[in-house]
């Protein structure tokens, strides 16, 4: 039993999340704890919104809200549509709490008391017609390294390389595309060339991450430069030092805010369970294993900047130090990054009405119709597209007619032949083969999605589920209605391959998961849902706000359950609605009329 941290990116509650979030972050990290729970870990899966920074200021402003306003709106949204595609987050939680701004504050504190955060004046830009900063995010230009032109002022998202927005030829600023101005100001720089020795050696012992991630990761080493981890903002975290405090210019960046949300959402987890130390196990314990999960865009964040303000609240950087009141914070076992979902060829872009939201999808089609298609053909270490077509052949063909089939082809003769699991007689080859694969699966599925190769891991469970039609095919129990005994035997094997398919299949599929497991008479919860509570701010009694938590500690295991002949068995109903062609051609319509 290993303690591990599912640390899920954080997003922005700037608005409603799109497919192609949920392919990236959402639905592989889900998968990924739903499976180590039923491996038998303790998963602490946590996350929350992001709601600070310009994104939240700029969509506050075009709505005409306060950015607090805007960030309780989205957050609500948000935290409704994840809860619904089933994410089973332990915490899902907010940057606008105070817990929150005391463990950031305390991060800050600390790397700053070890010599890592270092006071420099840069030249920034700012918006000639406005007189507001411009983040660095914010600035697109030609990237100076590799000519490439969509390069942002803080990287390169062609080369990979850490920019300075007044680098860039022909800045633009990304909100109103005007040229930025550049002026000079005062910032805390997180001194990351302190860290590269250690970064490296960390990245050397990561051979298993995945290529792409990894190369990304140790390219970044040979060109660190310290960073900014303040801005010229008001709509953030104030820096906990004289002097600053009081600024109401100058804020945290979210590269020292929302990503230290992973351990102050933990910390927000024990404080709610009442052992407000138990965050420690996965944290301090360098046994604990810990996996982040992210889009690509992200890498960086996770796989050198996050890690080094570990370092440099751990204290092991270039300059020393000592660990504060969290104690030696690990860094992470693996920083599990995908690739981009388009849409129908395009780049999502929701300013150009191409998107698809969380919300529209679930309004019209099951959550678990969304997992599927994202599970065998979503963007794990390429990128992918949907298509409406894809999604409607997927849905009809492999679940409907696949999966939801085999069910209930399995459960509809049992109920009318015998109204509950038969006993298996004595067993023939053909029977004991298809057993023993299904139990076989077990091994192959689970080392399949514990080493994050999803796609690979639903296909086997996909596989057994063929062969299991194959077998009710070749058996043709509905012709043995004169021997009981044998059509007992085959009946109690195909429903021990279904439920066994089922167990394979909860951790991408668990609505359905769920109700099959109760169309096959068995009790109890096979996969767990996510709920919302509204709780209070642990430190603001005025203040309350939804969280996603759950209870999911008491799941089987990850093994084959024998049936039990004479458990009741109901006349089944479709698990999987089957989709009409007609959907891809109003799909298409509706997405061209934005
Ligand atoms: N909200 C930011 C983004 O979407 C950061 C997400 S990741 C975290 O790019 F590290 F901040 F959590
Ligand atoms: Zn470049």
């Amino acid at each position: 039993m290993s303690r591990i941290l599912s640390a899920v990116a954080w997003p922005y509650a700037n608005g409603p999340r799109h497919i192609g979030h949920v392919a990236g972050f959402g639905v592989p990290s889900d998968i990924f704890s739903r499976y180590m729970r039923m491996a038998g870990h303790d998963v602490l899966m946590v996350s929350g919104t992001d709601e600070h920074g310009t994104p939240i200021l700029v969509q506050a402003e075009k709505e005409g809200v306060t950015p607090q306003e805007l960030a309780d709106r989205y957050n609500r949204v948000i935290v409704e549509d994840l809860q619904a595609l089933g994410l089973s987050y332990d915490l899902f939680t907010r940057t606008t709490t105070r817990n929150h701004y005391a463990v950031v504050q305390e991060m800050f504190r600390t790397v700053h008391r070890n010599g890592y955060m270092v006071e420099q004046s840069t030249m920034g830009a700012i918006s000639p017609s406005t007189g507001r900063t411009l983040p660095d995010r914010y600035v697109e230009g030609t990237c100076p390294i590799c000519g490439y032109d969509g390069a942002r002022g803080d990287q390169c998202d062609n080369c990979g390389n850490q920019l300075d927005a007044i680098d860039l030829i022909n800045p633009r600023s990304r909100i109103n595309g005007e040229k930025p101005k550049f002026v000079e100001s005062t910032h805390f720089f997180l001194d990351l060339p302190a860290f590269a020795g250690a970064l490296e050696a960390w990245l050397r012992t990561r051979a298993d991450w995945r290529p792409n991630v990894l190369n990304f990761s140790l390219n970044l080493i040979d060109d660190m430069r310290p960073r900014a981890m303040t801005r010229d903002i008001d709509w953030g975290i104030p820096v906990p030092l004289a002097g600053w405090e009081e600024n109401p210019a100058k804020r945290l960046y979210v590269w020292f805010d929302a990503v230290i949300g992973y351990l102050s959402a933990s910390v927000e987890w024990a404080r709610r369970t009442g052992d407000p130390e138990a965050w420690r196990a996965w944290w301090n314990d360098p046994e604990a294993l810990s996996y982040y999960f992210m889009g690509k865009d992200n890498i960086t964040f996770h796989s050198q900047i996050w890690p080094a303000e570990l370092l440099g609240y751990d204290g092991r950087g270039d300059k020393g130090g000592e660990p504060g009141l969290f104690g030696d914070l690990q860094l992470p076992t693996e920083v599990v990054s995908s690739e981009f979902l388009t849409m129908e060829g395009k780049k999502f872009a929701s300013s150009r009405g191409i998107v698809i939201y969380v919300r529209d999808m679930l309004a019209r089609y099951q959550p678990d119709a969304l997992r599927y298609f994202i599970s065998v053909a979503g963007p794990e270490s390429q990128d992918a597209d949907f298509t409406w077509a894809d999604f409607l052949r997927r849905t009809n063909d492999e679940l409907v007619a696949g999966w939801g089939n085999l069910v209930n082809r399995t459960a509809s003769m049992i109920h009318k032949n015998f109204g509950e699991i038969p006993a298996a007689g004595t067993l023939a080859d053909v029977d004991r083969a298809m057993l023993a694969q299904s139990s076989a699966a077990f091994g192959q599925v689970g080392e399949l999605v514990g080493t994050h190769r999803h796609r690979a891991a639903i296909g086997e469970a996909m596989r057994l589920v063929q062969e299991a039609n194959r077998y009710v095919s070749e058996t043709e129990p509905w012709k043995l209605t004169q021997d009981r005994e044998r059509l007992g035997t085959v009946l109690n094997t195909a429903a021990q391959v279904v439920s066994d398919a089922n167990t394979l299949l909860a951790p991408f599929l668990p609505h359905s998961a769920q109700r099959i497991h109760e169309t096959l008479g068995s009790a109890g919860v096979l996969a767990p849902q996510p709920r919302i509570d509204e709780v209070t701010d642990l430190d603001d009694e005025a203040r309350t706000y939804p969280v996603i938590t759950g209870d999911y500690r008491d799941v089987p295991t990850w093994q084959s359950r024998t049936l039990v002949p004479g458990t009741p068995v109901a006349k089944p109903t479709p698990v999987f609605t089957k989709l009409d062609d007609s959907i891809v051609e109003e799909e298409l319509a509706r997405y061209a009329e934005r």
